[in-house]
């Protein structure tokens, strides 16, 4: 969102006031259906959407075109809201969730997307979303939110500086893409009829946009050059997902160019959602990104221009008032025909229409005391604790035994601040618990110091104060890591070390305390703390990525070991020599010729602080692999090509492959893997399984490994429990080739899982 954005939207219309409007109803007298077919709900969707459209002025259709859409008093059709948030609990970073006027005053601050995602627990997603969906319903039945929210954020955690990583689901295409789907069926519900949904989710921010701002590069004029591998099986899976398994009924189009063309604009992508992933719904630009198109990226000559070039690519909303205010002119100038405006209304109202806006309510009890409730603090809690990674843990120092502990000090300039916990597009929580509150309930005797004034930490002067805390007490626990001061939207790390001067507060604390400490580390993107890895004064180093409002509750439950953690990490943590790279670089493949390591596990060829996939436990696991197949047999489609393609399967560098385009049945490759887990620990735990194949060939451009499946395991102590992972070769084996083909590598490949290996092999 862009401030002039803001700007106008006070001075010119009224968030509150238009959700609070979205209640009244056109279609719900008994006279409606028969004087308007809009209202008929015997009509089609479809038919009913272009029955609204036909009833409108000119001046009628420019207002739909904004997320504030005007209202049809003559048609009884009330002003609309497109704009509310939803990422990880409702947040009125968009103008259509209110807190401030209505019995909602809060809402149930869920941990950011990166710290439940690290649960790998689809099943935990899903509840997520729809404890989420829930209190949207519950808050709109006040008046005080929308019904179509823009979330989920599933851009690849490209770069490790990126500041809006920690909104996404991480590095891994396959994840995101999995994330993408439990939310979006968990938040929109499905009615089964002519797609009904209770709620709408967006896929976010179509595509390739993984920056903010970087040297002189900024994400509204950045033109990200991205190779047709790389877009193929990086940058697009989380979005084929999103549309055509999950059906999100919204796309949102970025800032940023892809391959010298404005996302908005780009109409060979956006009509790709639609004619081949079979979108069906609404995309809008995201906030101002059609202005930027002239004024700032000088794509188009005119502003009727970037109206015209947007709306024939397929966009049909615009986040901001820049098509209020232009398109009458891009008529009058005969940049664009009426027809345009209709086809992008045509789809606007198809998704009003489907959520039922028009029509008498749905039975639908949820009012304000569905947010905030018991149940959701527990789930939020559940995902904190299913999330949590355990990086560091010698000689099983933690947990600790509380009858052994007296006294806790708690150090660190975010262990008593409530702002520190929620992340990126946090609303206002319903109760949120401080590190330090949280381990007062636990240790009556609990000692807290700042030690830095703020997470910048750019002086020493509080550090007297820690070392004397630290000197006290039985268990040191130092909070370190990030905050929103360091990353956020509009906002990258220049550095992956620790902040300012939090480093050396924690050598001083090291050096004058009877044990070892605990470091707690907070952030979504990842930490260079190689340091801490390596001092033995640091005995166990937890990551809490932004835990939300239970972050404090849940902290001491992990310390004392009530619960086992067995989160395991999303994203690669890179050491700081990473910085060297450009963030402007989009490519994830390695290239040795210009000294250029890659992006993410799948490709990155140097060191790591820790690795995508890490994560310990109070237990330690073994894997053996049950069952899978041997051999797997692909069979080439007959049915003859009328357009001269490669034979289906090439030998060539004495390689074999098979183009996925050219597999008669992929679902008959689908097989499953059965995985015993022991727990050789004495706690019952859950933890994150997650399954790697490699091919045995090494091909350049070829990924390292890749995540075929996950699945979470609760095992007993002293036990094993079986798993079984479903996998998808052509979906998860495969990888792009230069042409941005999928391909399979015939011959070995290998499973992995922990230290398990299998080996498959895939024929012709
Ligand atoms: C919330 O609604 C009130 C009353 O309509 C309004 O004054 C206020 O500006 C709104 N706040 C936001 C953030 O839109
Ligand atoms: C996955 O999450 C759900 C929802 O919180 C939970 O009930 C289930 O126990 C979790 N699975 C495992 C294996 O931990
Ligand atoms: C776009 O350009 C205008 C005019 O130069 C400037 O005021 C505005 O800040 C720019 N916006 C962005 C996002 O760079
Ligand atoms: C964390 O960031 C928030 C938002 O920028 C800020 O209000 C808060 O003061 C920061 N906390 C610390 C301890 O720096
Ligand atoms: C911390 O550093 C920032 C930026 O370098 C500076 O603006 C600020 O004044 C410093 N604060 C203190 C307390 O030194």
């Amino acid at each position: 969102m862009l401030p002039r954005l803001v700007f106008f939207l006070l001075l010119v219309c009224c968030g509150g006031a238009a959700a609070a409007a979205a209640n009244a109803r056109p279609c719900v007298s008994p006279d409606s259906a028969r004087a308007y077919p809009f209202c008929d709900a015997t009509l089609s969707i479809p038919a009913r959407a272009r029955s609204l459209v036909s009833l409108l002025t000119l001046d009628e259709k420019i207002a739909q075109l904004s997320n504030t859409a005007g209202g049809v008093p003559r048609l009884g059709v009330p002003p609309y809201q497109w704009w509310s948030e939803s990422l990880h609990g409702l947040a009125d970073n968009g103008p259509g969730v209110n807190f401030s006027s209505g019995p909602v005053r809060a809402a149930t601050a869920f941990p950011q997307v990166i710290l439940s995602t690290a649960a790998f627990n689809r099943s935990l997603w899903r509840a997520v979303a729809q404890a989420v969906a829930t209190e949207a319903l519950g808050m709109h039945s006040a008046g005080q939110a929308g019904l179509t929210y823009w979330a989920p954020n599933i851009n690849i955690f490209r770069d490790p500086r990126w500041g809006r990583g920690q909104e996404t689901s991480g590095e891994d295409p396959a994840v995101a893409a999995a994330y993408s789907l439990e939310y979006v069926k968990g938040f929109q519900g499905d009615f089964g009829e002519e797609g009904r949904i209770r709620l709408s989710a967006c896929c976010k921010h179509y595509t390739a946009y993984d920056m903010e701002k970087w040297e002189g590069f900024s994400r509204y004029t950045f033109n990200a050059k991205v190779n047709a591998q790389d877009l193929e099986d990086s940058y697009q899976p989380p979005f084929k997902t999103c549309i055509q398994e999950a059906r999100a009924s919204c796309l949102m189009c970025a800032y940023n160019q892809v391959n010298g063309v404005p996302m908005c604009a780009h109409k060979d992508l956006l009509q790709k959602a639609r004619d081949e992933w079979g979108f069906q719904g609404y995309i809008t630009s995201d906030c101002d990104a059609v202005a930027i198109i002239h004024e700032n990226q000088t794509y188009t000559s005119s502003d009727e221009d970037s109206i015209a070039i947007v709306l024939k690519a397929g966009m049909d909303i615009n986040c901001g008032s820049f098509l209020v205010r232009h398109t009458k002119s891009a008529i009058e100038k005969g940049k664009i025909q009426e027809e345009d405006i209709d086809r992008a209304l045509f789809n606007l109202f198809s998704v009003q229409l489907r959520l039922g806006i028009f029509d008498k309510p749905r039975d639908n009890h949820l009012g304000p005391n569905n947010v905030c409730t018991k149940e959701h603090r527990e789930l939020a809690a559940e995902a904190v604790k299913q999330g949590a990674v355990l990086l560091k843990n010698d000689y099983s120092f933690l947990p600790l035994k509380r009858s052994e502990i007296r006294h806790v000090a708690i150090i660190g300039p975010s262990a008593n601040d409530p702002y520190a916990m929620g992340g990126d597009y946090t609303g206002v929580p319903c109760s949120p618990t401080t590190f330090l509150k949280g381990m007062q309930a636990y240790v009556t005797q609990t000692t807290f110091s700042a030690g830095c004034k703020d997470v910048p930490c750019n002086s020493t002067e509080l550090f007297g104060e820690a070392v004397e805390a630290a000197k006290r007490a039985d268990i040191v626990v130092v909070v370190a890591g990030l905050n929103l001061t360091e990353e956020r939207e509009d906002f990258d790390r220049v550095s992956l070390l620790l902040p300012g001067k939090q480093m050396d507060l924690i050598h001083t604390v090291v050096s004058v305390t009877k044990k070892p400490i605990v470091l707690v580390l907070l952030g979504g993107g990842p930490v260079d703390v190689s340091f801490a890895k390596q001092d033995p004064r640091i005995a166990s180093i937890l990551w809490l990525g932004y835990p939300g409002e239970v972050g404090g509750q849940v902290l001491p439950e992990i310390l004392f070991g009530q619960y086992n953690p067995g989160g395991k990490l999303p994203i690669t943590w890179y050491p700081e020599s990473f910085t060297a790279i450009p963030m402007t670089d989009m490519n994830m493949r390695a290239d040795p010729s210009r000294g250029y390591p890659g992006r993410t596990y799948r490709f990155y060829t140097g060191d790591v602080v820790y690795g995508f996939g890490y994560g310990l436990s109070y237990s330690k696991y073994s894997y053996s692999i049950l069952s899978a197949p041997k051999k797997i047999s692909v069979s080439h489609s007959s049915v003859p090509d009328v357009i001269s393609r490669k034979p289906a399967y090439t030998r060539s560098d004495g390689l074999d492959f098979v183009q996925i385009e050219d597999i008669a049945s992929c679902e008959s490759l689908v097989f499953a893997v059965r995985i015993a887990v022991s727990n050789h620990g004495k706690m019952d735990g859950s933890h994150a399984v997650l399954l790697f194949a490699r091919s045995k060939s090494s091909v350049p451009g070829s990924p390292v490994k890749q995540l075929v499946g996950f699945e979470r395991a609760h095992t007993a102590a002293g036990s094993a429990s079986n798993v079984e992972i479903t996998v998808d070769p052509c979906k998860h084996m495969s990888a792009a080739n230069p042409e941005g083909r999928r391909v399979l590598l015939l011959g070995a490949h290998v499973l992995t899982v922990g230290d398990e290996e299998f080996e498959l092999l895939i024929e012709a």
